[in-house]
């Protein structure tokens, strides 16, 4: 997971985050092996906000993807940072619950969990097979 952590951090530097001053990084690994990364990109209208999660499955869908193989989340302290329930969800339109989601921050790897314990009983595409 360096290639994706790495991905992250660089992402990281990115962010327009003026109004929290909270700067998140997201990056993806889809079906092929390639990487996709994103940074929250915040506006003076404050729920125009994108998080950095929306941004890395964009760039993701828009190179042609639609599996999330792995992924990586780097926030700016020492504290966990766990992805929202709006990315939870929109990560699981394209990942099941075995996927991995590393929760960093600047200097690494803090924890790991899956899709699955972040959004237990989650609603997704299989509701519609
Ligand atoms: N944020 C993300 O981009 N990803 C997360 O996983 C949590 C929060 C952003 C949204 C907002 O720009 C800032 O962090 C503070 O909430």
């Amino acid at each position: 997971m360096d290639d994706l952590l790495h991905l992250a951090q660089r992402m990281m530097l990115r962010a327009h985050a003026p109004y929290s001053k909270f700067h998140v990084g997201a990056a993806l690994r889809a079906e092929d092996g390639s990487i996709h990364g994103g940074c929250n990109v915040e506006n003076a209208a404050y729920p125009q906000g994108l998080c950095a999660e929306a941004g890395a499955i964009s760039a993701l869908v828009a190179a042609g993807h639609k599996r999330i193989l792995e992924c990586v989340v780097v926030g700016p302290g020492p504290e966990v940072i766990t992805p929202c329930g709006g990315c939870r969800q929109k990560l699981r339109e394209f990942a099941g619950d075995e996927v991995q989601v590393h929760l960093c921050g600047p200097d690494g790897l803090h924890r790991t969990v899956t899709l699955g314990q972040l959004l237990p009983m989650s609603f997704g595409p299989q509701h519609f097979a």
